[in-house]
């Protein structure tokens, strides 16, 4: 078995670049100098991992969580050196493969004998390599992983974008609610918002839909008994084929959210439907962190005002300190003008980033078209419809046959 050098690169068919976000994580622990080396190697000369922490000692505390020491989210994979100590690096194994189900651990040691792969592998291990590692072992290992990611993301169909206000009234509500209609209508793509304010929440208003029973708290409440029939009590239907499931009616005061309730809810509603549009209260707010953790896309809305432009950068702080990874970051600036007083190119310096999108500013068309209840009552006839729609085109369009089949390895990731 030969070990992978600076010479003997991986296949070039593995080189092909993959966006951070489709690269598979990947956490160390303890290993040797030399097996580091080779998987630093291996990562940057094929960019389908990326190397997210290593770890010079085995944690076998039981008052921790292992993603208190991994990470949170769970890695997709953690190499995991035998050789310092089988015994804690078995009980490690275990602790991994209860913590965090979803992780692949990979025993990594010099000893081959039979019965100590067994070992590794009934503590967890689901690949044992063997030192030094090899190039084609280890691509086929992680191969393997990205190929069930892929199986997973097939199930899990849904692509869940989030849309937050840099302050209130920046135009969250109104552009879901247009972007969901299109979605449905023009490109005929299952679709669902869920209005996750604690109160005033107005998708349903703007939508039209005001005659309601249960809201989206109450279906988070109630995650665990969760199947089709409960489901369709929650959600009402729009004449586009877009679905909703409306926030409380603001009678009462908010509730506080169950940990984990909310997630498991999405995980649910994601097996559903094609698209799930997030329509969440803006500010900083611990409570829907893991949702947002758990989104594919967050659109940070804001509008050409020194306070909302402050408070992107402000939320993009929070974000990237919660570890949020910064490319499902994108913030869209509303009611642009392009004879704004504030210029593009100052927004862009201010927040620190390229704007991802920018609606134009269409007062008459978007109140009538909320106030009939119709987000493609005015479709054709406006800019701010025009760009809506390229924007809905972009996010929903089927992919054609010649995308589907992808390139070399990155067909294992592509959804
Ligand atoms: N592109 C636009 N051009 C002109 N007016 C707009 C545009 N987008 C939204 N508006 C207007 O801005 C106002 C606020 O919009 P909206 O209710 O969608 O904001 P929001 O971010 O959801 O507010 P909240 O924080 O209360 O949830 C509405 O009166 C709406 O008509
Ligand atoms: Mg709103």
């Amino acid at each position: 078995m030969s070990g992978m050098t600076a010479k003997d690169p991986v296949k070039a068919s593995a080189r092909d670049n993959l966006p951070p976000s489709d690269r598979l994580s990947v956490v160390s622990i303890c290993l040797d100098k030399e097996t580091w080396a080779t998987l630093k190697l291996f990562a940057d000369s094929a960019p389908l991992v990326r190397l997210d922490r290593h770890l010079g000692e085995y944690r076998v505390d039981d008052h921790e969580s292992a993603l208190d020491w991994m990470g949170r989210p769970a890695p997709d994979v953690c190499l995991l050196d035998f050789d310092k100590d089988r015994r804690s690096a078995a009980l490690v194994a275990e602790r991994i493969h209860s913590d965090a189900p979803e992780t692949s651990i990979f025993a990594v040691s010099s000893q081959s004998q039979p019965d100590l792969i067994i070992q590794a592998m009934r503590s967890g291990c689901s690949e044992y390599l063997v030192k030094p590692l090899d190039s084609e072992q280890l691509l086929n290992a992680v191969a393997r992983v990205g190929g069930r990611r892929k199986e997973k993301k097939e199930q899990t169909k849904a692509q869940l974008l989030a849309f937050i206000g840099a302050k209130g009234g920046c135009g969250v509500t109104t552009l879901v609610t247009q972007l969901g209609a299109l979605l449905s209508k023009s490109h005929s793509r299952k679709t669902l918002i869920v209005d996750l304010h604690h109160d005033f929440g107005d998708a349903a208003l703007y939508l039209g839909l005001t005659k309601y029973r249960y809201h989206s708290y109450e279906l988070v409440e109630n995650t665990d008994r969760l199947d089709t029939e409960l489901l369709q009590s929650f959600v009402l239907h729009h004449s586009t084929g877009l679905d909703l499931i409306p926030a409380p009616q603001g009678t009462e005061p908010a509730r506080p959210l169950m940990a984990g309730a909310l997630v498991q809810t999405f995980e649910f509603l994601r097996l559903r439907y094609d698209f799930i549009l997030v329509d969440l209260p803006p500010g900083l707010n611990d409570e829907y962190l893991e949702l947002i953790r758990y989104c594919d896309q967050i659109n940070i809305v804001a509008v050409a005002e020194v306070s909302a432009l402050r408070n992107v950068v402000r939320q993009t702080d929070y974000f990237t300190r919660k570890e949020i990874p910064s490319d499902r970051l994108r913030v869209v600036l509303n009611r642009h003008q392009s004879r704004g007083i504030i210029t593009e190119a100052q927004i862009e310096k201010v927040i620190g980033q390229k704007l991802f999108w920018k609606v134009p500013n269409q007062y008459v068309h978007i109140l009538k078209s909320i106030s009939g209840g119709d987000p493609l009552s005015q479709i054709s006839n406006s800019e701010v419809a025009k760009n809506l729609l390229e924007w809905a085109g972009n996010i929903g369009k089927k992919p054609t046959g010649e995308e589907k089949k992808g390139r070399g390895m990155l067909r294992l990731w592509s959804r």
